[in-house]
């Protein structure tokens, strides 16, 4: 049985981080004061009800939320964030769930099927436009994915259009004032991307300037001649 410490106790292990990204109900009625609606997105993300037994990587946890939510509903999750948990509010909520989510300080382009395994679903919300490279971090994914792809990302449609894959470069901090953001594409750039590195498009929902796609890994001999050339000579780190 587990020792449920008192309420003064979680608020104030809740308070002692002071920059917090997710909503997460860490006790009944003890949410974390993020900035981002978290269970908003959850609720547009579509994710599936019963996780049991899945392989779940979420990359990009920040505080953990998703992670803690498909650990809820089955799965054994791997969250990654190149941040140190400590510089994040992932280790504190996971102690206040008593999670056993592993958490990996980890760059998602190192990560690979031979250190991580495969995963039965892959989770990469909010995490595309961070990448200086998004298009080999896709291809980074694809190795690890043998089931399912949620991915969620900013789209600049309404200033790219939706006729051509097209992708901005957003220099200095000029994408939402974030000095970590690069790469604002439209959802047919994301579309594209991920058919160029072996997915195939199962749904895309698009609201505003926010798209989520739902792919999954395709087992063609093509693409796996594609991956094995570009894997091994057009970029190593692939
Ligand atoms: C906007 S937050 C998204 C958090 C969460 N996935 C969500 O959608 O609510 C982006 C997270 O990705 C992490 N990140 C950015 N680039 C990364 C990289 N190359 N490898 C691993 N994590 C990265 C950041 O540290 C941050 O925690």
């Amino acid at each position: 049985m587990i020792n449920q410490p008192h309420p003064a106790e979680i608020s104030n292990a809740v308070a002692a981080w002071g920059n917090w990204y997710h909503q997460i109900e860490v006790a009944p009625g003890v949410v974390t004061p993020g900035t981002h609606d978290s269970q908003a997105m959850l609720e547009r993300i579509g994710l599936p009800a019963n996780l049991a037994d899945r392989r779940t990587l979420d990359l990009g946890t920040r505080d953990g939320f998703f992670a803690f939510e498909c650990e809820r509903r089955g799965a054994s999750v791997i969250a990654v964030d190149y941040l140190p948990a400590e510089r994040t509010g992932f280790s504190i909520a996971a102690d206040l769930l008593h999670s056993k989510v592993q958490y990996h300080c980890a760059n998602v382009y190192n990560l690979t099927p031979q250190a991580f395994g495969e995963f039965d679903l892959v989770l990469m919300l909010g995490l595309l436009y961070h990448l200086p490279d998004p298009l080999g971090a896709l291809a980074v994914v694809r190795t690890l994915c043998r089931g399912k792809l949620i991915l969620e990302t900013h789209v600049a449609d309404a200033e790219l259009g939706t006729e051509r894959p097209l992708m901005a470069f957003c220099q200095g901090d000029s994408l939402n004032g974030d000095w970590t953001n690069y790469w604002a594409p439209n959802t047919l750039a994301v579309e594209a991307m991920l058919r160029e590195v072996g997915f195939t498009i199962e749904s895309t929902r698009v609201d505003a300037d926010r798209a989520i796609i739902h792919a999954a890994p395709i087992f063609g001999t093509v693409q796996a001649y594609y991956h094995r050339v570009a894997r091994g000579a057009a970029n190593p780190r692939w």
